[in-house]
């Protein structure tokens, strides 16, 4: 398939089938991230992988809505890095899981960004309090975002170039 194509093919999936994610196709998905463009090259960024399914219920908490896509998933990935590190931390770890769920969407699973950064927890806690203490990274360590990962139950409908909103695009000058 072409790249083009894998990216049109890309969507957001939320709920997902009981089956697990292979272990191989999941360490595809982390090697996509690990492959990620960083500024200066520093690569701020450390991935937890959870697989248990009680700690993806717990971190499900991690948002006011809950995100049930966290429940119901077989795994997700937390992306983390040191601010101290890169003044371009965001930018690095948002690349990493684009990366991360567009290996996901081609490999026939389903995925979803869940927003951790500036965002609050079902208790009222800030995400970042709420996920450090569920996955004990020290407080030098900011979490972007997580992905949750699962088979597929169902897919939306792929983009087609047609949709591309190419009106957005400006030549020369705005
Ligand atoms: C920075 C960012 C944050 C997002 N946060 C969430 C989120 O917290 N929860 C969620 O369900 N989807 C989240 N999404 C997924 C978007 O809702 C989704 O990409 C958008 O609705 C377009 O749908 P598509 O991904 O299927 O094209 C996020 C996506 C991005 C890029």
């Amino acid at each position: 398939m072409e790249l083009l194509d894998t990216m049109l093919r890309r969507r957001s999936v939320r709920k997902y089938a009981p089956e697990k994610v292979e272990k191989d196709k999941l360490e595809t998905i982390l090697k996509a991230g690990l492959t990620s463009a960083s500024g200066r090259g520093i690569r701020p960024w450390e991935l937890i992988v959870v697989e248990d399914p009680e700690t993806l219920q717990k971190l499900a908490g991690c948002r006011e809505p809950e995100k049930n896509m966290l429940a119901g998933a077989g795994a997700a990935i937390a992306v983390i890095a040191d601010p101290e590190k890169s003044s371009t931390w965001v930018e690095d770890c948002s690349i990493v899981m684009a990366n991360m769920h567009l290996m996901a969407d081609h490999l026939g699973l389903g995925s979803c960004w869940v927003q951790c950064r500036m965002r609050t927890a079902h208790n009222g806690q800030s995400t970042e309090d709420y996920v450090r203490c569920i996955l004990g990274y020290p407080e030098n360590m900011k979490i972007e975002a997580i992905l949750s990962v699962g088979s597929l139950a169902g897919h939306p409908d792929p983009y087609n170039e047609e949709d591309l909103r190419m009106d957005k695009v400006h030549y020369e000058t705005y």
